[in-house]
């Protein structure tokens, strides 16, 4: 049986190590990191996220505000608001929750947030710095938190062989550029990919993104191969009710891989606890204090 990757106890570490480095950011530097998330509508899904977020952020003893704004808000309400956090010296993060009401160019918000405070790293600044291996670049949440897992798990990535399962902006692409920066070989497959599972067997590191139920079976890995599950979705369970699955067949995958990230447990909560690590990284830069 594959070891189980909890991205659980991973999450729990960091936000330890986050929380005790704010401390000291403030007790050293008077300086204490300031998250803004905005939130335009009133998705469920979403209220829940930022909700969390913000729960979070202060669990760590950062500042947490929170902008909810009705779904017809307009654009130029939304790029004033942002403008304004753009301008306020006690945030140094802030995070527009995706997706926007279809009358709003997402694009143009993302991109009107400050560079320095895109603590999402969706910005095409920071999507420039990071295609071109900078350091300066702030790293999507999610792959971030992937490959602190994948790091942590295998040690040195060089020379292995990755499969990307998806090539979305926010997960996909910027994962494939993290593993090319590790010296990775890098395969990026979605839905015009020929002979998917082929490519999966090619696989030391297999990395799904792609919003399909259970799609990748035991029998598309290879053995020993890690597996990182990024896939969130709710199926129906057998005698009612609901259930969170990932794109992985969890059951059969973990008789083959060495190790995998279960859903849920396992991406997810390290999502948030890379948005806290970048918003602290981005309180360092901005008042041009070295990271510690
Ligand atoms: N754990 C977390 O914190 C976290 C964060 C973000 C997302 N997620 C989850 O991760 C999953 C992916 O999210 P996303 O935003 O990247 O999704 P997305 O924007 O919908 O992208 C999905 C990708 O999967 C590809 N795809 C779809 N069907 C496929 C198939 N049959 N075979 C191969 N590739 C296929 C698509 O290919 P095309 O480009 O050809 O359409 C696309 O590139 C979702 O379940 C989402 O909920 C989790």
């Amino acid at each position: 049986m594959a070891t189980i990757i909890s991205g659980l106890d991973y999450s729990q570490i960091q936000r330890d190590s986050i929380k005790a480095r704010v401390t000291k950011l403030r007790q050293k530097h008077s300086v204490i990191p300031g998250l803004a998330v905005i939130l335009v509508g009133e998705d469920p899904a979403s209220q829940v996220y930022v909700r969390n977020k913000a729960k979070q952020t202060l669990e760590v003893g950062m500042k947490s505000v929170e902008h909810l704004l009705p779904k017809d808000t307009d654009e130029a309400t939304l790029v004033a608001l942002i403008e304004d956090l753009n301008q306020d010296q006690s945030i140094h993060g802030i995070l527009v929750q995706l997706p926007l009401p279809d009358h709003i160019d997402e694009a143009l918000i993302i991109n009107s947030i400050q560079v320095k405070k895109d603590v999402d790293g969706f910005h095409l600044t920071n999507i420039g710095l990071l295609s071109t291996g900078s350091k300066k670049a702030i790293i999507p949440c999610t792959p971030l938190g992937c490959m602190m897992m994948l790091k942590d798990q295998m040690g040195s990535l060089s020379g292995k062989k990755a499969v990307v399962v998806g090539r979305s902006n926010i997960v996909g692409k910027p994962m494939a550029a993290l593993l090319v920066k590790e010296s990775c070989t890098v395969t990026i497959t979605h839905s015009r990919t020929k002979n998917l599972e082929q490519e999966c067997r090619q696989a030391d590191i297999l990395v799904a993104a792609v919003g399909r139920p259970e799609m990748i079976k035991g029998d598309w890995i290879k053995p020993g191969a890690t597996v990182i599950d990024v896939g969130i979705n709710r199926i129906d369970k057998e005698g009612g009710g609901t259930k969170l699955v990932g794109d992985v067949e969890f059951a059969s995958a973990s008789k083959v891989a060495a190790a995998i990230t279960p859903v849920p447990g396992g991406v997810g909560p390290m999502t948030i606890a890379c948005l806290l690590e970048n918003t602290y990284q981005q309180a360092c830069r901005i008042n041009g204090i070295a990271e510690f």
